[in-house]
Protein backbone atom coordinates (compact mmCIF):
# COMPACT_ATOMS: atom_id res chain seq x y z
CA UNK A 1 0.00 0.00 0.00
CA UNK A 2 2.94 2.23 0.87
CA UNK A 3 5.66 1.15 -1.00
CA UNK A 4 3.13 0.83 -3.91
CA UNK A 5 3.98 4.19 -4.73
CA UNK A 6 7.15 3.87 -5.52
CA UNK A 7 8.33 0.05 -5.06
CA UNK A 8 10.54 -0.10 -1.96
CA UNK A 9 12.87 -2.65 -1.21
CA UNK A 10 14.95 -3.19 1.42
CA UNK A 11 18.05 -2.16 -0.83
CA UNK A 12 16.09 0.75 -1.78
CA UNK A 13 15.80 2.91 1.03
CA UNK A 14 16.53 6.54 0.69
CA UNK A 15 19.81 7.01 1.04
CA UNK A 16 21.45 8.90 4.03
CA UNK A 17 22.00 12.25 1.65
CA UNK A 18 18.56 12.13 1.11
CA UNK A 19 17.69 11.48 4.67
CA UNK A 20 19.91 14.75 5.61
CA UNK A 21 18.22 16.74 3.01
CA UNK A 22 15.02 15.35 4.07
CA UNK A 23 15.41 16.38 7.83
CA UNK A 24 16.87 20.04 6.53
CA UNK A 25 13.71 20.89 4.30
CA UNK A 26 11.47 20.21 7.68
CA UNK A 27 13.37 21.79 10.02
CA UNK A 28 13.34 24.98 7.74
CA UNK A 29 9.67 24.60 7.18
CA UNK A 30 9.12 24.71 10.75
CA UNK A 31 11.12 27.53 11.80
CA UNK A 32 9.37 29.54 8.83
CA UNK A 33 6.12 28.52 10.14
CA UNK A 34 7.10 29.70 14.07
CA UNK A 35 6.89 26.41 16.53
CA UNK A 36 3.68 27.64 18.64
CA UNK A 37 1.35 27.65 15.81
CA UNK A 38 2.40 25.19 13.27
CA UNK A 39 -0.75 22.93 12.69
CA UNK A 40 0.78 19.27 12.52
CA UNK A 41 -0.18 17.65 9.30
CA UNK A 42 1.08 14.37 7.93
CA UNK A 43 2.45 14.18 4.19
CA UNK A 44 2.41 10.82 1.86
CA UNK A 45 0.46 9.60 4.77
CA UNK A 46 -2.38 7.04 5.61
CA UNK A 47 -4.51 6.28 8.42
CA UNK A 48 -5.74 3.17 9.56
CA UNK A 49 -7.33 0.98 12.28
CA UNK A 50 -6.94 -2.67 13.07
CA UNK A 51 -8.98 -5.57 14.26
CA UNK A 52 -7.62 -9.67 14.40
CA UNK A 53 -9.56 -12.54 13.55
CA UNK A 54 -9.72 -14.90 16.84
CA UNK A 55 -10.08 -11.41 18.66
CA UNK A 56 -13.50 -9.97 17.24
CA UNK A 57 -14.63 -12.39 14.84
CA UNK A 58 -16.67 -15.18 16.55
CA UNK A 59 -18.21 -18.08 14.59
CA UNK A 60 -15.58 -20.61 15.74
CA UNK A 61 -17.25 -23.54 14.51
CA UNK A 62 -19.12 -21.65 12.20
CA UNK A 63 -19.13 -22.76 8.48
CA UNK A 64 -16.35 -25.02 8.21
CA UNK A 65 -14.09 -23.58 10.14
CA UNK A 66 -11.34 -25.69 12.50
CA UNK A 67 -10.12 -25.42 15.62
CA UNK A 68 -7.56 -22.70 16.32
CA UNK A 69 -5.33 -23.03 19.21
CA UNK A 70 -6.88 -20.09 21.16
CA UNK A 71 -10.35 -22.07 20.62
CA UNK A 72 -8.99 -24.91 22.52
CA UNK A 73 -7.23 -23.01 25.00
CA UNK A 74 -10.27 -20.64 26.36
CA UNK A 75 -11.81 -23.83 26.12
CA UNK A 76 -9.72 -26.29 28.21
CA UNK A 77 -7.76 -23.71 30.32
CA UNK A 78 -10.97 -20.81 31.58
CA UNK A 79 -8.57 -20.67 34.59
CA UNK A 80 -6.11 -18.91 32.75
CA UNK A 81 -8.55 -16.22 31.38
CA UNK A 82 -9.86 -13.41 32.61
CA UNK A 83 -13.76 -14.31 33.89
CA UNK A 84 -13.17 -17.58 32.37
CA UNK A 85 -14.03 -15.95 28.89
CA UNK A 86 -13.60 -17.21 24.98
CA UNK A 87 -13.66 -15.48 21.79
CA UNK A 88 -16.84 -18.29 20.33
CA UNK A 89 -18.45 -15.06 19.67
CA UNK A 90 -16.74 -12.02 20.46
CA UNK A 91 -18.07 -9.12 18.64
CA UNK A 92 -19.39 -11.24 16.03
CA UNK A 93 -17.41 -10.08 13.39
CA UNK A 94 -18.22 -12.72 10.95
CA UNK A 95 -22.03 -11.95 10.97
CA UNK A 96 -21.69 -8.29 11.30
CA UNK A 97 -19.15 -7.66 8.90
CA UNK A 98 -21.40 -5.16 6.85
CA UNK A 99 -21.47 -3.17 9.97
CA UNK A 100 -18.07 -3.12 10.89
CA UNK A 101 -17.04 -1.47 7.22
CA UNK A 102 -20.39 1.07 7.77
CA UNK A 103 -17.90 2.39 10.88
CA UNK A 104 -14.96 2.21 8.48
CA UNK A 105 -16.72 4.35 6.19
CA UNK A 106 -17.41 6.48 9.21
CA UNK A 107 -14.10 7.15 10.12
CA UNK A 108 -12.98 7.75 6.95
CA UNK A 109 -9.66 6.30 7.28
CA UNK A 110 -7.72 4.61 4.24
CA UNK A 111 -7.22 1.13 5.03
CA UNK A 112 -8.62 -1.24 7.38
CA UNK A 113 -5.47 -3.70 8.69
CA UNK A 114 -7.52 -7.39 9.52
CA UNK A 115 -6.18 -10.80 9.91
CA UNK A 116 -6.96 -14.00 7.79
CA UNK A 117 -8.11 -16.95 10.43
CA UNK A 118 -5.57 -19.75 9.30
CA UNK A 119 -8.59 -22.42 10.65
CA UNK A 120 -11.23 -20.94 8.78
CA UNK A 121 -9.74 -20.89 5.53
CA UNK A 122 -7.69 -24.20 6.37
CA UNK A 123 -9.68 -26.37 8.68
CA UNK A 124 -7.24 -29.03 9.05
CA UNK A 125 -3.96 -26.60 8.84
CA UNK A 126 -3.00 -28.38 5.50
CA UNK A 127 -3.70 -27.03 2.30
CA UNK A 128 -4.98 -30.06 0.28
CA UNK A 129 -8.13 -28.52 1.24
CA UNK A 130 -9.75 -25.02 1.07
CA UNK A 131 -12.96 -23.94 2.79
CA UNK A 132 -15.16 -22.29 0.37
CA UNK A 133 -17.22 -20.42 3.38
CA UNK A 134 -13.84 -19.07 4.70
CA UNK A 135 -12.63 -17.52 1.28
CA UNK A 136 -16.37 -16.65 0.66
CA UNK A 137 -16.15 -14.62 3.89
CA UNK A 138 -12.71 -12.71 3.15
CA UNK A 139 -13.77 -11.94 -0.24
CA UNK A 140 -16.69 -10.61 1.09
CA UNK A 141 -15.33 -8.35 3.21
CA UNK A 142 -12.57 -7.35 0.25
CA UNK A 143 -15.54 -6.54 -1.64
CA UNK A 144 -16.87 -3.92 0.77
CA UNK A 145 -13.36 -2.34 1.15
CA UNK A 146 -13.46 -1.84 -2.36
CA UNK A 147 -16.35 -0.22 -3.01
CA UNK A 148 -15.67 2.17 -0.09
CA UNK A 149 -12.30 3.09 -1.12
CA UNK A 150 -10.57 1.31 1.38
CA UNK A 151 -7.41 -0.44 1.01
CA UNK A 152 -6.94 -3.73 2.55
CA UNK A 153 -3.67 -4.77 4.74
CA UNK A 154 -4.07 -7.87 5.83
CA UNK A 155 -2.13 -10.18 8.02
CA UNK A 156 -1.35 -13.90 7.24
CA UNK A 157 -1.30 -14.68 11.24
CA UNK A 158 -2.22 -13.19 14.10
CA UNK A 159 -2.13 -15.99 17.19
CA UNK A 160 -4.73 -18.07 15.65
CA UNK A 161 -2.66 -21.74 14.75
CA UNK A 162 -4.56 -24.85 13.70
CA UNK A 163 -4.84 -26.98 16.76
CA UNK A 164 -3.71 -29.73 14.41
CA UNK A 165 -0.64 -28.00 14.11
CA UNK A 166 0.00 -27.72 17.45
CA UNK A 167 -0.24 -31.41 17.93
CA UNK A 168 2.86 -31.57 15.55
CA UNK A 169 4.69 -29.39 18.66
CA UNK A 170 3.29 -25.79 16.96
CA UNK A 171 6.10 -23.30 16.33
CA UNK A 172 8.86 -25.49 18.07
CA UNK A 173 8.19 -27.76 15.16
CA UNK A 174 10.55 -26.45 12.03
CA UNK A 175 8.40 -28.58 9.54
CA UNK A 176 5.45 -25.72 10.39
CA UNK A 177 7.16 -23.10 8.14
CA UNK A 178 6.53 -25.73 5.41
CA UNK A 179 2.92 -25.52 6.07
CA UNK A 180 2.72 -21.64 6.41
CA UNK A 181 4.43 -21.31 3.12
CA UNK A 182 1.38 -23.75 1.94
CA UNK A 183 -1.13 -21.76 3.55
CA UNK A 184 0.36 -18.15 2.18
CA UNK A 185 0.06 -19.53 -1.27
CA UNK A 186 -3.90 -20.15 -0.93
CA UNK A 187 -3.74 -16.34 0.70
CA UNK A 188 -1.91 -14.96 -2.40
CA UNK A 189 -3.69 -16.99 -5.32
CA UNK A 190 -6.75 -16.05 -3.78
CA UNK A 191 -6.60 -12.74 -2.36
CA UNK A 192 -3.33 -11.66 -3.96
CA UNK A 193 -5.06 -9.93 -7.42
CA UNK A 194 -6.88 -7.49 -4.58
CA UNK A 195 -4.31 -7.19 -1.64
CA UNK A 196 -1.42 -5.03 -1.98
CA UNK A 197 0.14 -4.87 1.38
CA UNK A 198 0.90 -8.31 3.50
CA UNK A 199 2.07 -8.88 6.80
CA UNK A 200 3.30 -13.00 7.67
CA UNK A 201 2.97 -12.79 11.09
CA UNK A 202 2.00 -10.05 13.88
CA UNK A 203 4.07 -9.88 16.82
CA UNK A 204 6.67 -12.85 16.96
CA UNK A 205 8.04 -11.80 20.25
CA UNK A 206 4.66 -11.89 21.86
CA UNK A 207 3.20 -15.03 20.74
CA UNK A 208 6.65 -17.01 20.69
CA UNK A 209 7.33 -15.67 24.49
CA UNK A 210 3.65 -15.50 26.13
CA UNK A 211 2.73 -18.78 24.37
CA UNK A 212 5.56 -21.48 23.80
CA UNK A 213 7.36 -19.54 27.06
CA UNK A 214 4.74 -18.68 28.99
CA UNK A 215 0.92 -19.06 29.93
CA UNK A 216 -0.74 -17.74 26.71
CA UNK A 217 -1.99 -19.72 23.95
CA UNK A 218 -0.48 -22.91 23.97
CA UNK A 219 0.82 -21.64 27.11
CA UNK A 220 3.86 -24.14 27.44
CA UNK A 221 5.75 -22.14 30.00
CA UNK A 222 9.23 -23.44 28.14
CA UNK A 223 10.78 -19.98 28.92
CA UNK A 224 14.65 -19.92 27.53
CA UNK A 225 14.16 -23.15 25.09
CA UNK A 226 10.59 -23.23 23.30
CA UNK A 227 10.22 -19.80 22.35
CA UNK A 228 13.99 -19.80 20.76
CA UNK A 229 12.57 -22.54 18.95
CA UNK A 230 9.21 -20.84 18.15
CA UNK A 231 11.24 -17.49 16.40
CA UNK A 232 13.30 -20.15 14.76
CA UNK A 233 10.71 -21.40 13.14
CA UNK A 234 9.02 -18.36 13.06
CA UNK A 235 11.92 -16.38 10.80
CA UNK A 236 12.48 -19.18 8.27
CA UNK A 237 8.80 -19.73 7.77
CA UNK A 238 8.64 -15.36 7.48
CA UNK A 239 11.62 -15.41 4.95
CA UNK A 240 10.16 -18.35 3.09
CA UNK A 241 7.34 -17.00 2.17
CA UNK A 242 8.82 -13.67 1.45
CA UNK A 243 10.99 -15.43 -1.58
CA UNK A 244 8.34 -17.15 -2.51
CA UNK A 245 6.63 -13.98 -3.53
CA UNK A 246 9.06 -13.13 -5.36
CA UNK A 247 9.09 -15.85 -6.92
CA UNK A 248 5.43 -16.73 -7.80
CA UNK A 249 3.24 -13.58 -7.49
CA UNK A 250 5.57 -10.45 -7.21
CA UNK A 251 5.33 -10.04 -10.92
CA UNK A 252 1.91 -10.26 -11.40
CA UNK A 253 0.52 -8.66 -8.15
CA UNK A 254 2.78 -6.10 -7.21
CA UNK A 255 1.76 -6.27 -4.06
CA UNK A 256 4.42 -5.75 -0.50
CA UNK A 257 4.89 -8.25 1.95
CA UNK A 258 6.60 -7.67 5.45
CA UNK A 259 6.38 -8.64 9.08
CA UNK A 260 5.00 -7.19 12.07
CA UNK A 261 7.08 -6.53 15.02
CA UNK A 262 6.26 -5.44 18.55
CA UNK A 263 8.76 -3.10 20.12
CA UNK A 264 8.24 -1.16 23.59
CA UNK A 265 11.03 1.19 24.38
CA UNK A 266 13.63 0.20 26.99
CA UNK A 267 15.01 3.17 28.13
CA UNK A 268 17.64 3.00 31.02
CA UNK A 269 16.99 3.13 34.60
CA UNK A 270 19.48 5.60 35.33
CA UNK A 271 22.51 7.28 32.99
CA UNK A 272 24.84 4.60 35.11
CA UNK A 273 27.07 2.77 31.95
CA UNK A 274 25.52 -0.71 33.40
CA UNK A 275 22.23 0.06 32.42
CA UNK A 276 22.65 1.94 29.56
CA UNK A 277 24.08 -1.52 28.37
CA UNK A 278 21.04 -3.30 29.63
CA UNK A 279 18.91 -1.39 27.85
CA UNK A 280 20.30 -1.85 24.58
CA UNK A 281 20.86 -5.76 24.99
CA UNK A 282 17.08 -5.35 26.00
CA UNK A 283 16.29 -3.73 22.45
CA UNK A 284 18.45 -6.19 20.83
CA UNK A 285 16.80 -9.26 22.79
CA UNK A 286 13.11 -8.23 22.06
CA UNK A 287 13.01 -6.55 18.76
CA UNK A 288 16.46 -7.16 17.48
CA UNK A 289 15.56 -11.05 18.15
CA UNK A 290 13.49 -10.91 14.94
CA UNK A 291 14.73 -7.54 13.39
CA UNK A 292 18.23 -8.08 12.94
CA UNK A 293 18.33 -11.37 10.84
CA UNK A 294 15.34 -9.82 8.73
CA UNK A 295 16.34 -5.57 8.22
CA UNK A 296 20.20 -5.85 9.63
CA UNK A 297 22.76 -5.87 6.93
CA UNK A 298 24.60 -8.68 8.35
CA UNK A 299 21.61 -11.14 8.91
CA UNK A 300 21.73 -13.76 11.89
CA UNK A 301 20.45 -13.04 15.34
CA UNK A 302 22.29 -10.00 17.03
CA UNK A 303 25.87 -10.97 17.71
CA UNK A 304 25.05 -10.48 21.84
CA UNK A 305 22.36 -12.91 21.94
CA UNK A 306 24.13 -15.37 20.14
CA UNK A 307 27.31 -14.81 22.70
CA UNK A 308 24.94 -14.28 25.95
CA UNK A 309 22.83 -17.75 25.42
CA UNK A 310 25.63 -19.91 24.24
CA UNK A 311 27.80 -18.58 27.35
CA UNK A 312 25.02 -19.07 29.79
CA UNK A 313 23.36 -22.20 27.73
CA UNK A 314 27.24 -23.68 28.78
CA UNK A 315 27.06 -22.56 32.36
CA UNK A 316 23.53 -24.25 32.53
CA UNK A 317 25.17 -27.51 31.57
CA UNK A 318 23.29 -27.72 27.91
CA UNK A 319 25.46 -29.61 25.28
CA UNK A 320 24.74 -26.75 23.01
CA UNK A 321 23.08 -23.48 22.90
CA UNK A 322 19.68 -22.76 23.51
CA UNK A 323 18.84 -20.40 20.55
CA UNK A 324 19.53 -22.71 17.27
CA UNK A 325 21.48 -21.72 14.64
CA UNK A 326 20.78 -20.60 11.26
CA UNK A 327 22.84 -22.44 8.23
CA UNK A 328 24.64 -19.50 5.92
CA UNK A 329 21.80 -20.05 3.16
CA UNK A 330 19.23 -19.68 5.74
CA UNK A 331 20.93 -16.48 6.53
CA UNK A 332 20.92 -14.62 3.27
CA UNK A 333 17.49 -15.88 2.36
CA UNK A 334 15.89 -14.11 5.81
CA UNK A 335 18.33 -11.07 5.59
CA UNK A 336 16.27 -8.37 3.21
CA UNK A 337 12.82 -10.48 3.05
CA UNK A 338 10.96 -7.33 3.75
CA UNK A 339 9.28 -4.58 1.61
CA UNK A 340 8.56 -2.55 4.78
CA UNK A 341 8.78 -3.43 8.79
CA UNK A 342 5.13 -2.98 10.01
CA UNK A 343 6.05 -1.84 13.61
CA UNK A 344 3.16 -2.07 16.94
CA UNK A 345 4.51 0.68 19.37
CA UNK A 346 2.26 1.32 23.16
CA UNK A 347 4.58 1.74 25.98
CA UNK A 348 8.11 2.08 27.70
CA UNK A 349 9.77 0.17 30.26
CA UNK A 350 12.31 1.20 32.82
CA UNK A 351 15.66 -1.59 32.68
CA UNK A 352 18.44 -2.03 35.05
CA UNK A 353 20.89 -4.23 34.59
CA UNK A 354 20.44 -8.04 36.75
CA UNK A 355 23.06 -9.10 38.44
CA UNK A 356 21.84 -12.56 39.92
CA UNK A 357 23.72 -15.43 39.03
CA UNK A 358 23.10 -17.61 36.21
CA UNK A 359 19.84 -19.99 37.78
CA UNK A 360 19.51 -23.46 36.91
CA UNK A 361 16.32 -23.16 34.79
CA UNK A 362 16.42 -21.70 31.76
CA UNK A 363 15.02 -18.36 31.19
CA UNK A 364 14.24 -15.85 28.20
CA UNK A 365 14.04 -13.31 31.18
CA UNK A 366 17.44 -14.13 32.42
CA UNK A 367 19.01 -14.22 29.26
CA UNK A 368 17.53 -11.08 28.31
CA UNK A 369 20.44 -9.65 31.20
CA UNK A 370 18.03 -6.82 32.39
CA UNK A 371 14.98 -5.45 34.85
CA UNK A 372 12.33 -3.78 33.63
CA UNK A 373 9.24 -1.14 35.75
CA UNK A 374 7.83 1.53 34.84
CA UNK A 375 7.38 4.55 36.87
CA UNK A 376 4.38 4.93 38.93
CA UNK A 377 3.92 8.76 38.32
CA UNK A 378 3.54 7.63 34.21
CA UNK A 379 -0.28 7.84 33.53
CA UNK A 380 -2.12 4.66 33.76
CA UNK A 381 -4.30 2.95 31.01
CA UNK A 382 -6.48 0.07 31.85
CA UNK A 383 -3.94 -2.47 31.19
CA UNK A 384 -1.24 -3.35 34.18
CA UNK A 385 1.35 -3.48 31.09
CA UNK A 386 0.61 -0.04 29.17
CA UNK A 387 1.41 3.52 30.86
CA UNK A 388 1.16 6.31 28.76
CA UNK A 389 4.80 7.61 27.79
CA UNK A 390 4.64 9.13 24.34
CA UNK A 391 8.56 10.19 23.84
CA UNK A 392 9.67 6.30 24.00
CA UNK A 393 7.65 5.91 20.52
CA UNK A 394 9.88 8.55 19.50
CA UNK A 395 12.81 6.72 20.80
CA UNK A 396 11.69 3.41 18.93
CA UNK A 397 11.59 4.51 15.47
CA UNK A 398 14.73 6.67 15.97
CA UNK A 399 16.76 3.76 17.12
CA UNK A 400 14.86 1.32 14.43
CA UNK A 401 16.25 4.49 11.90
CA UNK A 402 19.67 4.28 12.77
CA UNK A 403 20.02 0.22 13.24
CA UNK A 404 18.33 -0.87 9.90
CA UNK A 405 19.21 2.18 7.88
CA UNK A 406 16.09 3.94 7.98
CA UNK A 407 13.59 1.20 6.66
CA UNK A 408 9.95 1.89 5.20
CA UNK A 409 7.67 1.68 8.18
CA UNK A 410 4.13 1.92 8.28
CA UNK A 411 3.24 1.57 12.49
CA UNK A 412 0.50 -1.58 12.22
CA UNK A 413 -0.75 -1.04 15.98
CA UNK A 414 -0.56 1.64 18.33
CA UNK A 415 -3.60 2.32 21.29
CA UNK A 416 -4.89 2.56 25.14
CA UNK A 417 -7.39 0.66 26.94
CA UNK A 418 -10.19 1.93 28.68
CA UNK A 419 -12.91 0.94 31.01
CA UNK A 420 -16.09 0.36 29.34
CA UNK A 421 -17.78 3.85 28.20
CA UNK A 422 -17.90 6.25 25.52
CA UNK A 423 -16.50 9.71 27.13
CA UNK A 424 -12.81 8.10 26.44
CA UNK A 425 -10.70 11.78 26.98
CA UNK A 426 -8.22 9.60 28.25
CA UNK A 427 -7.81 7.33 24.63
CA UNK A 428 -7.99 11.26 22.93
CA UNK A 429 -4.92 12.33 24.85
CA UNK A 430 -3.19 9.14 24.23
CA UNK A 431 -3.64 9.37 20.74
CA UNK A 432 -2.52 12.96 20.64
CA UNK A 433 0.16 12.39 22.79
CA UNK A 434 1.52 9.63 20.24
CA UNK A 435 1.03 11.15 17.13
CA UNK A 436 3.05 14.26 17.95
CA UNK A 437 5.48 11.88 18.82
CA UNK A 438 5.54 10.17 15.65
CA UNK A 439 5.55 13.65 14.07
CA UNK A 440 8.26 14.37 15.53
CA UNK A 441 10.01 11.56 14.51
CA UNK A 442 9.56 11.80 10.54
CA UNK A 443 9.68 15.65 10.09
CA UNK A 444 12.54 16.55 13.06
CA UNK A 445 14.21 12.86 12.97
CA UNK A 446 13.67 11.42 9.33
CA UNK A 447 12.59 8.21 10.48
CA UNK A 448 10.87 6.79 7.34
CA UNK A 449 7.09 6.03 8.34
CA UNK A 450 4.20 5.48 5.86
CA UNK A 451 1.61 5.54 7.74
CA UNK A 452 -0.42 5.14 11.54
CA UNK A 453 -2.75 2.35 12.62
CA UNK A 454 -4.70 2.70 15.45
CA UNK A 455 -5.71 -0.23 17.55
CA UNK A 456 -8.56 -0.96 17.56
CA UNK A 457 -11.55 0.13 15.76
CA UNK A 458 -13.97 -1.92 18.15
CA UNK A 459 -13.31 -3.70 21.43
CA UNK A 460 -12.65 -6.84 21.24
CA UNK A 461 -11.43 -10.15 23.06
CA UNK A 462 -7.96 -8.81 24.52
CA UNK A 463 -6.12 -12.47 25.03
CA UNK A 464 -6.01 -13.84 28.58
CA UNK A 465 -7.26 -10.67 29.59
CA UNK A 466 -10.69 -11.65 28.00
CA UNK A 467 -13.24 -8.37 27.73
CA UNK A 468 -11.95 -6.45 30.91
CA UNK A 469 -9.39 -4.30 28.47
CA UNK A 470 -11.56 -1.99 25.82
CA UNK A 471 -9.10 -1.03 23.32
CA UNK A 472 -11.91 0.44 20.74
CA UNK A 473 -12.73 3.05 19.21
CA UNK A 474 -15.99 2.04 19.20
CA UNK A 475 -17.83 0.27 22.50
CA UNK A 476 -19.29 -2.71 22.26
CA UNK A 477 -21.73 -4.30 23.86
CA UNK A 478 -21.09 -8.30 24.83
CA UNK A 479 -24.49 -8.53 26.35
CA UNK A 480 -26.22 -7.64 23.86
CA UNK A 481 -27.81 -9.86 21.00
CA UNK A 482 -26.65 -8.05 18.09
CA UNK A 483 -23.36 -7.06 19.77
CA UNK A 484 -24.26 -3.19 19.38
CA UNK A 485 -21.06 -0.90 18.68
CA UNK A 486 -21.67 2.75 20.00
CA UNK A 487 -19.18 5.18 18.80
CA UNK A 488 -16.94 6.80 21.31
CA UNK A 489 -15.16 10.49 21.71
CA UNK A 490 -11.99 9.05 20.51
CA UNK A 491 -13.55 7.66 16.75
CA UNK A 492 -14.82 11.13 16.14
CA UNK A 493 -10.99 12.08 16.98
CA UNK A 494 -9.46 10.31 14.35
CA UNK A 495 -11.73 10.36 11.77
CA UNK A 496 -11.03 14.08 12.21
CA UNK A 497 -7.20 13.26 12.07
CA UNK A 498 -8.02 10.71 9.26
CA UNK A 499 -10.06 12.92 7.36
CA UNK A 500 -7.59 15.61 7.40
CA UNK A 501 -4.07 14.25 7.54
CA UNK A 502 -3.74 16.73 10.93
CA UNK A 503 -3.69 17.05 14.04
CA UNK A 504 -6.67 19.05 15.57
CA UNK A 505 -5.24 22.18 16.82
CA UNK A 506 -7.64 22.36 19.69
CA UNK A 507 -10.44 19.39 20.95
CA UNK A 508 -13.26 20.34 22.01
CA UNK A 509 -16.10 17.69 22.28
C1 LIG B 1 -0.89 -6.25 20.22
C2 LIG B 1 -1.59 -7.41 19.61
O1 LIG B 1 -1.23 -7.55 18.26
C3 LIG B 1 -3.10 -7.35 19.74
O2 LIG B 1 -3.58 -8.61 19.45
C4 LIG B 1 -3.49 -6.87 21.13
O3 LIG B 1 -4.87 -6.90 21.32
C5 LIG B 1 -2.94 -5.48 21.33
N1 LIG B 1 -1.51 -5.53 21.24
C6 LIG B 1 -3.29 -4.85 22.68
O4 LIG B 1 -2.67 -5.56 23.69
Amino acid sequence: MYAVDQRVSVSGYRSKMQDRLFVLLALVLQIGAGAEERELCFQNFKFGVATAAYQVEGAWNVSGKGESIWDRYTHERPDRIFDHQTGDVAADSYHLVEEDVRLLVDLGVQFYRFSISWPRILPSGFSNKINPDGVRYYNKLLDLLNQHNILPVVTMYHWDLPQTLQQLGGWTNPLIADHFVSYARVLFENFGPRVKTWLTFNEPLSFCQGGYGGIEAPGFGASGTDDYLCAHTVLRAHGMVFRMYDREFRKKQQGNVGITLDFSWPEPLTTSKNNQIAAEIFRQFSLGWFAHPIFSETGDYPPIMRKRIDYISKHQHFPRSRLPKFTPQEVEMIKGSADFLGFNHYTTYLVEKNYQPIPAQPSFDYDIGGIKTQKDDWPKSNSTWLKVVPWGFRKALNWVRKAYNNPPIIVTENGVSTRPGTQDLRRINYIEGYLKALHSAIYVDGCDVRGYTYWSLIDNFEWTRGFSERFGLYEVDYASPNKTRTKRLSAAYIAKVAKTRCLPQSWTT
